[in-house]
């Protein structure tokens, strides 16, 4: 950990430890004592009797009902809607507690788990590679050039070249330690079906690093600079650091602007960003290859209140520019919509027309509101008494989805004087809606406390539960307990983490990036285990026994394919040696 983010780290605790979490709260929710802790309703979902659980002891809070949880950052995090740094300065605020220059969390807080750490280096590694390779590269230059981009450009965005070998990249990363095994998880190797050994996943194709915010390569694009080239782009699989949901090609250089601006330029490719950035419209950023999610309109919440959508005139472009509405409508984005002329993107707009065109083009984008309403009335039909009830009715379920009642009641007023229907009917037909997302909402909500309770209660869960409530015993055990006793990865990453620091436990939340993660440990923090120490020599002898259970499995499901006698005999041998070691066990239980 270096010297920076030590002092946040200190920064952090003496704030938790300053700040009650129960005084915090209660500025938004009425809270009872309950025994050791306080409840109350969720301010994070609709319900009429309380789950919402405050610790004040453990400085945490859960919701039994929709799962959320955290520590009293994380709390302000969401009921804010502001970053970590934020609400650390928000609370540092109201303790006397200076918090210095904005960092961003991200920069400040490196994944801990060696997984994650392991991945970001290889990818950091691959991003210097592609990027020696491509100052080596003639033909990667020159098509960088002819394509319009400066050398400052392609430095800056450290654009790269993969050479055409098999395994160029996988030698280089071995020589910094890192294994074609690990290459191959984080993405940039590929196995194949026979097994063998992992070989380059990209080859003679330009290559555009994909940062998160921080600006830490997560994943990469590699075009192919073949105008037949198949597939024309090739990208990253998801894996720890990348999911293609939360992230925004460019959103690490464009995020000062986007700030200053008070807006974000969202379009569809790397290139157009990469051209709009060099024209000087540098508050743009490119989804990597999807649709904009709901997720992505969370992100883009956070930073910025208007959205300008992008997206080319061709079919495909107009669907997407539909879904996206739908997705990020209900966020409260204020929303604006451009569809290009046909066969044009950014990049060819900017080419050939330079960017005051571009400009002129965001001047007259129209509202997600009325491009949705011009979708729906684009067949002409709402002139028939069936076309306009069908667009009555689309236009319901998407306000249906505005929990925000001011809107709605706006929204409502206006739209059903303009469609010629009764207001308290179309006000009827959106809270209907509303209730029907709702109720869906809530049972996704119900399935997720249900699979939160199902890992507390599993064998793996339920070890951990008791070892994270029983400090002195995680003390004892942890030199005997192997990581490899739990074969669930979430447990073994949480279980990692645990172990890994020597600091309170609540402090680790901030950590997490995944919500599923998050939302288990604090379910494991506020439900105390009921389970005895007593039991948790039974658990790990039972969760080892599972191991070589799994193993002799496999040795079975081996020895089925095996055809050479020599592979039997080597099978045969190590599984009885496995069910010698069950039998030991046996008898020791
Ligand atoms: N994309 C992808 N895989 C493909 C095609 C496209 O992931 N096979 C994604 C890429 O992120 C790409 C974006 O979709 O940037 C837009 O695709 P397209 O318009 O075809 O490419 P351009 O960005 O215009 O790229 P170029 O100008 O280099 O042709
Ligand atoms: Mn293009």
């Amino acid at each position: 950990m270096n010297e920076r983010n030590s002092k946040l780290e200190q920064v952090k605790e003496e704030i938790r430890m300053r700040l009650d979490i129960v005084t915090v709260v209660e500025r938004y929710v009425a809270l009872k004592r309950a025994g050791t802790s306080y409840k109350g309703l969720c301010p994070f979902h609709k319900e009429k009797s309380p789950s919402f659980h405050v610790n004040p002891d453990r400085s945490i809070f859960h919701c039994f009902g929709c799962g959320k949880g955290g520590d009293v950052f994380a709390f302000l995090m969401e009921i804010e809607g502001v970053s970590f740094m934020e609400a650390l300065k928000q609370a540092g605020r109201e303790v006397g507690v200076a918090v210095e220059s904005a960092q961003n969390r991200n920069q400040t807080y490196s994944g801990p788990t060696l997984n994650r750490d392991v991945a970001y280096a290889a990818n950091g590694h691959a991003m210097n590679y592609f990027y020696e390779e491509m100052k080596k590269s003639t033909e990667a230059i020159e098509y960088f050039r002819s394509r319009g981009l400066t050398g400052e450009t392609v430095r800056e965005f450290r654009l790269g070249f993969a050479p055409d070998s098999w395994d160029g990249l996988i030698n280089y990363l071995n020589v910094q330690r890192i294994s074609p095994q690990t290459a191959a998880l984080a993405g940039l190797a590929v196995t194949s079906s026979g097994g063998s050994r992992p070989y380059d996943r990209f080859r003679k194709r330009v290559i555009y690093p994909i940062l998160d915010m921080a600006g830490r390569p997560v994943a990469f694009g590699g075009r192919t600079m073949d105008p037949e080239g198949q597939p024309k782009y090739l990208n990253s699989p998801e894996t720890v650091l990348y999911r293609k949901n939360r992230i925004f090609y460019g959103l690490h250089q464009a995020r000062t602007e986007i700030r200053e601006k008070g807006s974000v330029i969202i379009v569809e490719g790397y290139m157009d960003m990469l051209m709009l950035y060099q024209a000087g419209i540098q508050n743009a950023i490119a989804t990597c290859g999807t649709a904009m999610t709901v997720e992505h309109g969370h992100l883009l919440r956070r930073i910025t209140g208007l959205v300008y959508l992008v997206f080319d005139g061709d079919n495909a472009g107009y669907q997407a520019a539909e879904r996206a509405v739908q997705n990020l409508f209900p966020l409260e984005i204020d929303l604006r919509v451009v569809i290009l002329p046909l066969g044009e993107d950014p990049d060819s707009i900017i080419n050939s027309f330079g960017p005051e065109r571009f400009n002129e083009l965001l001047s007259g984008a129209v509202t997600g509101l009325e491009f949705y309403i011009s979708r729906l009335s684009a067949d002409g039909e709402s002139e028939t008494p069936q076309g306009k009830s069908r667009i009555v009715t689309s236009l319901a379920t998407l306000l249906g989805g505005v929990q925000n009642q001011v809107l709605v009641a706006h929204f409502g007023r206006e739209l059903a004087a303009r469609f010629g229907v009764e207001e308290v009917l179309f006000r009827r037909m959106i809270s209907q809606k509303n209730d029907s997302n709702r109720a869906g909402f809530e049972s996704d909500q119900g399935k997720r406390e249900r699979d939160l309770e199902s890992l507390l209660n599993s064998e793996e869960g339920s070890l951990l539960h008791l070892l994270l409530t029983k400090p002195d015993q995680l003390f004892q055990w942890k030199e005997k307990i192997s990581i490899e006793l739990f074969s669930n990865s979430l447990f073994r990453n949480l279980y990692s983490l645990i172990v890994s620091k020597d600091v309170d436990h609540t402090s680790l939340i901030d950590e997490m990036d995944d919500p599923t993660m998050r939302d288990l440990f604090s379910l494991m923090l506020i439900r105390e285990s009921l389970e005895s120490s007593e039991s948790i020599g039974h658990k790990v002898l039972k969760l080892e026994k599972n191991i070589i259970d799994r193993k002799i499995e496999q040795i079975s499901r081996q020895l089925s394919m095996a055809t050479r006698a020599e592979d039997k005999m080597r099978l045969l041998s190590e599984q009885s040696h496995l069910l010698k070691a069950q039998k030991g066990r046996r008898s020791n239980t």
